[in-house]
């Protein structure tokens, strides 16, 4: 779909450094060029393999009006197709998640197996040929337990994300872990904003009390004080030995957000390892310790993993929990947030974890964020909203990502 003169004019003048204009973040017409040209064609995070580990086990998510079915098949690879009927287009499944044998249309039972095959179109003449009606399928890679979706006839190469999240995901165990919990949100803002916010932390100070206990991101180079570096230098030294000769080591030294994304070089997603503030095991309120350990750590002092994936994933994951966040759009002016709260398969809720322990630090955090971006969405659906200008210093990353989606846009 080729941009309207009017969406083409709204992204060509962007200052460079500044927010977006408003119709940016609230345009209909916007929105329908973002799921063309963002959502339908870079990779999309769709859940954990733990979701579904038996075949026939599914679940269901829309990305704008297109809804995908994720089931795991007979021969146990995770297979993604359009919940959509080759017959007159009904969807398939109305359900959000389930088990099933075979999909069957409730319309007039056309049935497909889990690889999307027709196998039953009743009242068809004899020389109908089933094979050409088989569900259209989705792209589909599964990553140490991470399931990403590309809706593009001809995704992006996949190859280089899945190494790097293979590698640093491979000891965090996601093949071996389960879901403790999932909440979803309807989040009143724009999908952009949402990850606006989440590419700096000059907000955390005064928003996420929790957050800033246990984490160095909300210092920036320019302003960390020699105080902190040195807390920083003690963090990574305590560990490093150790994580090194695990296969740990820490990838992020320093204070402040990792550089992300590289919107010149087509950077959509990466991965590292960052070490907590001294006194925290884990994400959690006290920094205790409050799951077994997952995969393959031996020990709590492993720091935090982080994973993070344009245009709809980030991930912080702990010695003994882990937190995945999945954005989906919900319109020009929402988005459908799951976060996803993850333990060590054999865990027992009661026995080895409880989840008034292991949820409250990202379900603080997390909701701490949707109120900033929803009162974000308000001001600039203001008149008088204008462009603002980003701190070169702690908002690299805004700017970073805000050019990397103009490039999304203004690609053919
Ligand atoms: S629309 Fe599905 S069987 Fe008719
Ligand atoms: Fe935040």
């Amino acid at each position: 779909m080729s941009l309207s003169p009017r969406v083409r004019s709204l992204l060509s003048s962007q200052p460079p450094h500044h927010t977006l204009a408003g119709e940016l973040y609230r345009d209909p017409e916007v929105y329908r060029a973002d799921l063309d040209r963002v959502w339908r064609r870079g990779w999309l995070f769709a859940g954990h393999g733990c979701e579904i580990p038996a075949a026939g086990d599914y679940f269901a998510m829309d990305v704008g009006a297109d809804s995908i079915l994720v089931v795991r098949s007979e021969t146990g690879e995770v297979r993604a197709m359009h919940n959509l009927c080759r017959h007159r287009g009904s969807l398939l499944c109305d359900e959000p998640c389930g088990r099933v044998k075979k999909w069957v249309c409730p319309y007039h039972r056309w049935a497909y197996d889990l690889d999307g095959r027709l196998i039953h179109s009743p009242a068809m003449p004899e020389s109908f040929d089933r094979s050409q009606y088989g569900l259209r399928t989705v792209q589909v890679r599964e990553v140490e337990g991470l399931i990403f979706v590309s809706l593009a006839a001809c995704p992006p190469d996949f190859t280089e994300a899945g190494e790097m999240f293979g590698a640093l995901a491979r000891p965090q165990g996601f093949r071996k872990a389960k879901i403790a919990k999932i909440v979803d949100y309807h989040v009143k803002a724009n999908w952009k904003l949402v990850w606006e916010n989440n590419r700096e932390c000059f907000h955390c100070n005064a928003n996420h009390p929790q957050y800033i206990k246990a984490n160095f991101d909300h210092y920036n180079a320019d302003d960390t004080s020699p105080q902190i570096r040195a807390e920083m230098e003690t963090a990574v030294k305590r560990s490093e030995a150790r994580w090194a000769a695990t296969g740990l080591a820490v990838s992020h030294k320093q204070t402040g957000m990792t550089t992300f994304p590289d919107a010149e070089r087509n950077i959509w997603f990466s991965a590292n390892r960052t070490a907590l503030v001294e006194g925290y095991l884990s994400e959690t309120m006290d920094g205790r310790q409050v799951a077994p350990l997952m995969g393959d750590y031996r020990d709590a002092d492993v720091g935090t993993l982080r994973m993070r994936a344009l245009p709809n994933f980030w991930n912080h994951s702990s010695c003994d929990h882990a937190v995945s966040t999945r954005l989906l759009p919900a319109g020009p002016e929402a988005t459908a947030v799951r976060v996803y709260w993850l333990v060590d398969e054999k865990a027992q809720e009661g026995r080895d974890y409880e989840l008034s322990a292991v949820m409250p630090f990202w379900q603080l955090t997390s909701e701490q964020d949707w109120v900033i971006c929803e009162r974000q969405q308000r001001g600039i659906n203001s008149s008088a909203y204008a462009p603002g200008p980003y701190s070169p210093y702690k908002e690299y990353n805004v700017d970073a990502f805000i050019r990397w989606y103009l490039k999304q846009m203004e690609s053919k």
